[in-house]
Formats: C-alpha cells, sequence, structure tokens
C-alpha cells in the first residue's frame, strides 16, 4: 500500500509539473485528491490493515495528500499571479499620452461684435434696453414721425402680420417704449441691440432679417456736438484710434437735423482702395437730433429736453470690422468661416 501510495505521488507530482491553466489544475486536484479520486480510492484498502500499520500507512497517506496539495497551491498561486501581472499590463493607463481634443465652440462673430458695441458704451453710462420684435405700426413708425402714406415707409418694405402689427424693421420703436418708461424724467441713455425685418431679397448686402443696435440719448441741453463725440469715441475704441469720422447731412423722419456718419476705410487708412470703392470713406450708420414731434410721442417737452439718436446695422460693423464681402456667411454657420473667429 505504501508503494502505491508513492507511486501515486511521483504520478501527481509530475503530471502537476506540466499543468498550463488553472482548469487543468482544478481537474488534476480532483483526479488525485477528490471524493472519488486515486488516493481516496487507495485509503478504502486502509479497514484491511493491521492496527499496527494503520498509523504507519495513516502518515504516509498524510504526507503525499499535503505533497499535492503543496504544488497545487503553489501552481494556483502562480496562476494567480500571471493573471494579475497580465491585468496589470493590459489596463495600463499612461497618462503622459496626449487626451483625445474636445472640440470648442466660440462665440459668433455677430455676438462678439454686438457685446463689443454693448461693452463700448456701456462704458460710457449707458444701458441696455429691449423690444418687441413684433411690433405695432404705431411703435415702429407712427410714432416716430413716419405717418401712414408717409413716402418714407418705403424706405422699408415690411413684413405685416395684421394691419397694425408688424414685424420691426428698425430698432427705433425701443426709443419710444423707452422714453415712455422714464415718464417725462431725464437723463435717458440707452442702447438697444436685436433684430430687424424687412422685405429684401437676400444679397451680399442685404438679409430679410438682421441686426442693429440703436442708441438714445434725452436730457437738457444734449447738442449735435455731444452726438459726434460720442460716435467718434464708439468709432475709434471699435476700429481703433486712428479711424476718423465725417457726418453728412442726410434725412430720417425721427431726426432733425439728420446725418449718415462715414469714418475712414478700416482696409486702407483712408488713402481709398476696392472696399471703400477709391473714397477712403465707408458708411456705417444714421444718426441725428432727436425729433421734436418724437421728444412729445415719448413723454418729453421738447422746449425743456432735447436728444440724439444713432442706428446701426451690426453686419455692416463686422463686415467692416474683419473686411468680410458676403452678409450670408454670417448666416450658414459653415464651420470653415465660424472657427476663423474663434480666437480673434
Ligand atoms: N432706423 C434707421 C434705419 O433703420 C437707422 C437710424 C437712423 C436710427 C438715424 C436712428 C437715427 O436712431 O437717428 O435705417
Amino acid at each position: 500500500m505504501k508503494e502505491r501510495l508513492e507511486a501515486l505521488r511521483a504520478e501527481a507530482l509530475q503530471e502537476l509539473q506540466g499543468v498550463t491553466g488553472p482548469q487543468e489544475l482544478s481537474d488534476l486536484r480532483v483526479k488525485y485528491l477528490g471524493k472519488k479520486g486515486a488516493l481516496t480510492e487507495i485509503l478504502r484498502g486502509m479497514g484491511a490493515l493491521s492496527a499496527e500499520e494503520r498509523p504507519v500507512i495513516g502518515e504516509v497517506a498524510n504526507s503525499v495528500r499535503g505533497a499535492i496539495e503543496a504544488v497545487i497551491e503553489e501552481k494556483n498561486a502562480a496562476f494567480r499571479r500571471a493573471e494579475t501581472e497580465e491585468r496589470l499590463r493590459s489596463e495600463t493607463i499612461d497618462v503622459t499620452l496626449p487626451g483625445s481634443p474636445l472640440p470648442a465652440g466660440a462665440v459668433h462673430p455677430l455676438n462678439k461684435v454686438a457685446q463689443e458695441i454693448e461693452d463700448i458704451f456701456i462704458g460710457m453710462g449707458y444701458t441696455i434696453a429691449e423690444g418687441p420684435e413684433v411690433e405695432t405700426d404705431y411703435y415702429n413708425f407712427e410714432a416716430l414721425n413716419l405717418p401712414k402714406n408717409h413716402p418714407a415707409r418705403d424706405m422699408q418694405d415690411s413684413f405685416y402680420i395684421t394691419d397694425e402689427i408688424l414685424m420691426r424693421t428698425q430698432t427705433s420703436p425701443v426709443q419710444i417704449r423707452s422714453m415712455k418708461a422714464m415718464s417725462g424724467k431725464s437723463p435717458l441713455k440707452i442702447i438697444c441691440p436685436g433684430k430687424v425685418y424687412r422685405r429684401d431679397d437676400d444679397d451680399a448686402t442685404h438679409s430679410f432679417q438682421f441686426n442693429q443696435v440703436e442708441g438714445l440719448v434725452v436730457g437738457k441741453g444734449i447738442r449735435m456736438s455731444d452726438l459726434k463725440g460720442t460716435l467718434l469715441q464708439f468709432v475709434q475704441e471699435m476700429f481703433g484710434k486712428q479711424a476718423r469720422i465725417r457726418l453728412r447731412p442726410s434725412f430720417f423722419p425721427f431726426t432733425e437735423p439728420s446725418a449718415e456718419v462715414d469714418m475712414t476705410c478700416s482696409q486702407c487708412g483712408g488713402k481709398g482702395c476696392r472696399m471703400c470703392k477709391g473714397t477712403g470713406w465707408l458708411e456705417i450708420l444714421g444718426c441725428g437730433m432727436v425729433h421734436p414731434k418724437v421728444l412729445q410721442a415719448g413723454g418729453y417737452d421738447p422746449e425743456e429736453v432735447t436728444g440724439f439718436a444713432f442706428g446701426m446695422g451690426i453686419e455692416r460693423i463686422a463686415l467692416l470690422k474683419y473686411g468680410i464681402d458676403d452678409i450670408r456667411h454670417f448666416y450658414t454657420n459653415d464651420l470653415r468661416f465660424l472657427s476663423q473667429f474663434a480666437r480673434m
């Protein structure tokens, strides 16, 4: 029996040496040490042994079991170690590798220019006013000294919703709304950025929807020179200290006198180029002294206060600032165009 046990030990240890994986190891454990295994099989014959032989054989059996278990345990540990090493290797993260980039968005050039305009006027003490885009005929035209059938209404072809309601064609109606909200108190200093709508065919310089910024100052002793100084300050902050402006007489129903403002060409500095069509000047906005009838419509006494107003197209300012030649670039959302402004 002792020989059988020793043979079993030798066979088991040899077979265990060649084991290649945990499953095979577990099978061998069953084969040699399991309830129906080889060792149990041999020990069944213990009953036939004499009382002297039994402890001797028992000891050999325990030693064989111990030796097999020790090797199994050792192999098991080796497999576990190998598995851990493999996991560590395959799951390693190299923190020094560059990350996968997340594309960052950017402010749209029109919003950027609008914010710049707002910042400049806020710096001069203005507050921001807003008004509805769906407007009444009264605020959009009538109160701005544009009665029904006034020929100047043709300057701004309108989207009417009913006879009395339309999409605002300009931000000027916010002038009336802001004045009324003051109930006759002054000074009033506001700018109003916002969308406006006109029945234009879209092309390189026209769009049925675009953005304006309106400015209005009402107070005692406001003069045309205040207007000119304000606009010069604005243009120089927006386009650089070298910029100059000139005022040309013009007509708007809501201002008297009215002027159109040119600035020295931002492209050639005034020498004359393609952008300014050789004149050295670029038209940038309309302005004037608020018409007495408009002050009255806003609840002010034109004998007490005076005011100036101006209105500009945000797209136009952006076209000039960045030297863009087609307004439609602003609306078609081509990332090749938009991404150029990400770091400007
Ligand atoms: N509302 C005018 C337009 O859309 C622009 C304008 C001109 C606004 C003169 C003014 C102004 O406030 O005084 O063409």
